[in-house]
């Protein structure tokens, strides 16, 4: 538990960095004061997925950073053996096989490693050149990158916010992300 407490730490710091917009700061600041109060039902999802064996390429780049990055890149190799695996398999306009070629990381949230209902916090990876459905969800959310990666709102343009850059949704507004040539990682964190 204490590496869970370390990695919220840090990931709280980089949910603050002025790189995201303000509505997106207030938003996860909400969701780290309810962390504050650890919430645990016991669920698990275990499984792994093909796209788990990228977590070690998408966080190399980061390990030897001194910087929050650095903290939350390694933080959350400490976590791997609890994180619960899932996948998306609904919305429209994914890449084929991107069942495959992804997988989101529960960390606090239902079958993670705080399986709890208040909250998410956890992470997305995407295989290179992969294209994430479109979809909505009611919760607001904010996202922070650990890599390049692009992110589309509604039919706005695609945009990468850049690595320590992140990214709010309104609660049910549509939104997607997608891979170049490297892997996406991107930290997500809702309300709900
Ligand atoms: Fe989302």
């Amino acid at each position: 538990m204490k590496n869970l407490e370390h990695f919220i730490r840090v990931a709280r710091a980089l949910f603050q960095a002025p790189a995201l917009p303000e509505a997106g700061r207030q938003m996860a600041m909400k969701v780290f004061e309810r962390l504050e109060q650890p919430s645990d039902d016991g669920k698990r999802n275990l499984a792994r997925y093909p796209a788990c064996d990228l977590l070690d390429s998408a966080l190399r780049p980061l390990l030897d950073e001194t910087s929050s990055l650095g903290d939350t890149a390694r933080a959350i190799k400490t976590l791997e053996p609890a994180i619960g695996w899932q996948r998306r398999t609904s919305g429209s306009n994914g890449s084929k096989d991107y069942v495959e070629k992804h997988v989101n990381g529960m960390i606090c949230g239902p079958g993670g490693m705080e399986s709890r209902y208040d909250v998410q916090l956890g992470f997305s990876l995407l295989a290179p050149n992969t294209r994430y459905p479109d979809h909505r969800h009611p919760p607001e959310e904010a996202y922070v990158l650990l890599s390049a990666g692009e992110f589309r709102q509604r039919d706005g343009d695609w945009f990468d916010p850049g690595i320590g850059g992140g990214l709010r949704n309104p609660p049910n507004s549509l939104h997607a992300m997608r891979s170049g040539a490297t892997p996406l990682l991107a930290l997500w964190c809702l309300l709900v």
